[in-house]
């Protein structure tokens, strides 16, 4: 049954409360992606705990409706999309990672006020572009979302989840951070 929020609140997610919010983060994580989108306990502390990270939690309470994540795009060589940008070793570039919410708080609008932290808060400490994938089909609503907020694609990446889930394309996309 949906739980209606009136009282979230949205804090910055750090080195300093990350093990806090660990088990309740990383239980999300498992409940909302399937494994070819999972990312490892120790993938996510990397980003959470990056002194340059830019990652927030939606918080109810004691409980944590959602989270975005996201880390200087340097830190995510390794995966495709980032690995082919040519704006990699500019320091100029967010890459936001994982972004959730809790089934039962989704359509209230905490995706789209966590994004919007994100961003405001990617300007502010100096990034002039937030870039990310979105797996078609699975994460259209995210798509949708980030399109709203000035997201557009770079390019199509085929066949990176081989998990037998079609359509198996992720759009790379870049929301430019115009000055406040
Ligand atoms: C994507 C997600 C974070 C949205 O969170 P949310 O709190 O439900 O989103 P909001 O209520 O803020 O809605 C924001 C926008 O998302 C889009 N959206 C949300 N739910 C949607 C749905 N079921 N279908 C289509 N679009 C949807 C709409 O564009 C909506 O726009 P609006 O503000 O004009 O109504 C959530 O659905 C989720 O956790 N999905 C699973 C995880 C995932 O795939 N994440 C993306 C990959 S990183």
């Amino acid at each position: 049954m949906p739980v209606i929020s009136t009282t979230t609140q949205y804090e910055r997610l750090n080195a300093t409360n990350w093990g806090h919010w660990r088990s309740q983060l990383l239980r999300l994580e498992t409940q909302t992606y399937e494994p070819s989108r999972q990312d490892t306990p120790e993938t996510l502390e990397k980003i959470i705990c990056h002194k340059k990270g830019v990652s927030l939690a939606a918080i109810n309470g004691e409980q944590l409706a959602g989270f975005c994540l996201g880390a200087p795009l340097e830190a995510f060589s390794h995966v495709r999309g980032p690995a082919e940008d040519s704006l990699r070793g500019s320091a100029t570039v967010l890459y936001a990672a994982d972004t959730l919410v809790h089934d039962e708080y989704r359509g209230q609008g905490i995706g789209r006020e966590l994004k919007a932290h994100q961003i405001d808060a990617a300007r502010s400490e100096g990034f002039e572009q937030v870039s990310g994938r979105n797996r078609a089909g699975l994460a259209n609503a995210m798509w949708r979302l980030n399109s709203s907020l000035g997201a557009r694609a770079v390019h199509i990446i085929e066949k990176d989840y081989q998990d037998g889930i079609e359509p198996d394309l992720c759009i790379y996309y870049r929301i430019v951070l115009s000055a406040s």
